[in-house]
């Protein structure tokens, strides 16, 4: 198997979760580190191996590193839209995390750029490995719950509520974060709507700034936050299909909790992400009285987000694989909802910016 030599940016929270994984498939090594603060090199490089040479704080001297094959980028919002930008320019395959960029417009001068060059690219929209989500894809897909006729989804957290005391961070500071629970969860929900259904074509929210005040971390001296801890939006789904959404940072009881249920003429899905491996499907028997399965999902179904993109960097795209395409898109759909709530009216995609190229695959 070829190895993909790896260049890891963002040395952060989810780091860990992805090069855990990436540890344990064939043929991924790393060969480069970046993170703008110094103070991580030496514990990262200890643990992958790596020497000063590999260790970098400027993102494009890794991106231009020819001992890096591809390109891991695990930054706060911000930093997303250029690290894009220089992967297109030095024509690096990447992995790049939800939500896409920060804003529309970033994403749209990616756009741009991507059309004049096809390089492979990721985003991080872990969900789509859910084993139920795809599972429920392929029942949806295949009629198994006859024509879809509305969805329920919600992503709830807790780790905002005043018990938690939590300080200040980027993630409520809109400069860095761009929306807050909307771009950080809200990203999901709207990519699994994408995945499972179609393209949202109009929506309508409300958007809550639930904590008003946080100690700044350094300080301790309260800080004023504004920023979204709560969402709920109503979209209406390529084809026609009504969909209800709520996502929250101070869901009291919440741990990472992600549910979806999709109602069809003649049957319902209903999956969450902490109980993935399992699918409930309801659909009536000869006599039109209910039966509920608890589907253990198949094997199939059960693909690791890392070695997706391990072979998306050997050149082997799937069509499930969450690319530029869709990161644009989600992106488009997220200002949409911003843009609904602040203006108090119902907002058409369409009306923040052009759609993706048809012809164009967009990976
Ligand atoms: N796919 C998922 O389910 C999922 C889950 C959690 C986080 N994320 C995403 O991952 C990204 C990172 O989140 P996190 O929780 O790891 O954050 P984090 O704050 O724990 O880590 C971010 C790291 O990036 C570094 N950094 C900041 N600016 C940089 C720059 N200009 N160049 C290089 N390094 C820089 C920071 O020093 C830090 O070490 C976010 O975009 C977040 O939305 C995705």
């Amino acid at each position: 198997m070829e190895t993909v030599r790896l260049g890891l940016i963002g040395l952060g929270g989810m780091a860990n979760v992805h090069v855990e994984q990436l540890l344990k498939l064939e043929g991924a090594v790393f060969t480069a580190i970046c993170d703008s603060d110094v103070r991580k090199h030496a514990e990262w490089g200890e643990r992958l191996g790596l020497g000063a040479s590999a260790r970098h704080s400027d993102p494009e001297a890794l991106i231009r590193d020819p001992n890096v094959d591809a390109v891991l980028s695990i930054t706060p919002n911000r930093v997303h839209a250029e690290i894009i930008r220089l992967c297109l320019v030095h024509g690096k395959p990447l992995m790049t995390e939800k939500p896409f960029t920060r804003t529309f417009a970033e994403a749209a001068e990616l756009l741009e750029l991507a059309r004049s060059r096809e390089i492979p690219c990721m985003v991080g929209f872990s969900y789509r490995y859910t084993p139920s989500f795809r599972m429920a894809r392929d029942m949806i897909r295949g009629g198994r719950i006859g024509e879809v006729r509305h969805v329920f989804i919600q992503y709830l957290q807790q780790w905002g509520g005043p018990l938690f005391e939590t300080p200040m961070n980027w993630r409520m500071d809109p400069a860095v974060t761009g929306t807050g629970t909307l771009g950080d969860l809200g990203s999901h929900m709207v990519d699994a709507a994408r995945f499972l259904i179609g393209e949202p074509i109009r929506v309508s929210s409300l958007m809550s700034s639930l904590i008003k005040e946080r100690k700044d971390p350094v300080s301790g001296n309260p800080v004023p936050v504004d920023i979204d801890d709560f969402a709920a939006f109503v979209a209406e789904l390529e084809p026609g299909v009504p969909a209800v959404f709520q996502t929250s940072r101070n869901a009291f009881g919440a741990q990472n909790q992600f549910e979806i249920s999709v109602y069809g003429d003649t049957g319902s899905l209903h999956m969450g992400w902490e109980d993935g491996e399992h699918l409930t499907w309801v659909h009536p028997n000869e006599e039109r009285s209910e039966v509920r399965e608890k589907i253990a999902v198949p094997e199939r179904y059960k693909l690791k987000q890392m070695q997706d993109f391990l072979d998306l960097a050997r050149g082997k795209v799937r069509e499930e694989t969450p690319g530029m395409r869709d990161g644009y898109l989600n992106q488009r759909v997220l200002e949409a909802i911003a843009r609904s709530a602040r203006e108090r009216r119902s907002v058409a995609p369409e009306e923040i910016g052009a759609g993706w190229p048809v012809k164009e695959a967009g990976r």
